[in-house]
């Protein structure tokens, strides 16, 4: 198949990236993060959770967060919501795009969520059919796509389920999600081309974390099953805290550089995320993860 001429980039930095943090990172610094994305170019920002603050307190002030960005005209800011309570709060913090998030794996959706893949789908009824009715877009995540830390290897047909539910629900966008990036390029293949057989190709998502560093080969292997979105954070930032080991998703500022090279246009700045790669790591206190954004980050310094 051919490639595509340009591809959707969510960058979930703000959300995916910093919900691991154990030092409570300020509002105004995760409100300063998701605004210098913006005006990079990302169209589409993950930017906060409504989740209990208890599981995951590092996201506690998503409604802070949210009101307190400089909204980009046509720009998607999506959180995620695992309940009805959740929906509530990203409604009225004027979010544009939910997110409902389950597994294709039975251990890891007790894990992270408390509850089966069968309840949380029975959860997520209410929070869809609210969506729709307030007219914003709904997103499904499909966490352990390609492999589950309790459980080994997803079978296939389990993905090809949970995506054929979340379609049922009226998501907007499905993603494909690679939680501990255990993936290799031939079983993302599989999977792709599994999933594509159910859902329009043009609304599934690659979200990868990069743990083996196989990610830019896997976006490689869903380019060319036909997926055109995938989800990058900046400076490799992230990794889910019901996931052990499992670091960030794969560096924006990589997949950038890989595109460019492929002549795929993404309408991102790539020189002004590898700054704000290079300032969030140092407010962080380390390195940037992403290989790209060292090397270019040098090349600047001269
Ligand atoms: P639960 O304990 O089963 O639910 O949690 P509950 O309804 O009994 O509520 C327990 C407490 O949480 C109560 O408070 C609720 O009020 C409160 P208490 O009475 O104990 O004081 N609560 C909430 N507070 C704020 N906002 C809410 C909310 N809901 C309940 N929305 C629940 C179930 C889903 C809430 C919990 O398990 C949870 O919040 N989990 C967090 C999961 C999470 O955020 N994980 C990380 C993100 S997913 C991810 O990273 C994967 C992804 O990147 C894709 C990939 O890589 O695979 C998306
Ligand atoms: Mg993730």
């Amino acid at each position: 198949m051919s490639l595509p001429d340009r591809i959707k980039i969510v960058e979930v930095s703000p959300r995916d990236g910093l919900q691991n943090e154990k030092e409570f990172i300020s509002t105004q610094i995760k409100i300063e993060l998701i605004d210098r994305l913006s005006a990079a170019g990302f169209q589409n920002v993950e930017s906060a959770s409504f989740v209990s603050p208890k599981w995951v307190p590092q996201m506690a002030d998503g409604a802070d967060v949210m009101l307190g960005i400089q909204r980009q005209p046509g720009t998607i800011y999506s959180v995620l919501t695992p309940n009805m309570r959740g929906f509530e709060g990203a409604l009225a913090a004027q979010s544009d795009e939910v997110v409902i998030f389950g597994s294709a794996s039975e251990a890891f959706s007790q894990k992270n969520i408390n509850c089966s893949i069968a309840e949380s789908i029975a959860r997520f009824e209410p929070v869809a059919a609210a969506a729709k009715a307030a007219g914003l877009r709904l997103r499904g995540s499909i966490s352990c796509s390609l492999g589950c830390p309790y459980q080994g290897e997803t079978p296939i047909e389990s993905v090809v389920d949970v995506a054929r539910r979340f379609l049922a629900l009226g998501c907007d966008e499905i993603d494909v999600a690679d939680t501990i990036g255990t993936g290799t390029a031939k079983r993302v293949s599989q999977v792709m081309n599994a999933v594509t057989k159910v859902v329009d190709p043009t609304r599934i998502a690659g979200h990868f974390h990069d743990t083996y560093g196989q990610s830019l080969a896997n976006i490689l292997a869903a380019l060319e099953a036909g997926i055109s979105i995938f989800h990058t954070s900046v400076a490799g930032l992230g990794g889910c805290p019901y996931a052990k080991g499992a670091t960030g998703n794969v560096a924006t500022e990589d997949v950038l550089y890989m595109m460019d090279g492929l002549g795929i246009e993404t309408g991102i700045d790539l020189n002004e995320v590898v700054d704000i790669g290079m300032w969030i790591s140092g407010h962080l206190g380390r390195k940037t993860a992403s290989r790209a954004g060292n090397a270019l980050a040098a090349r600047k310094a001269g």
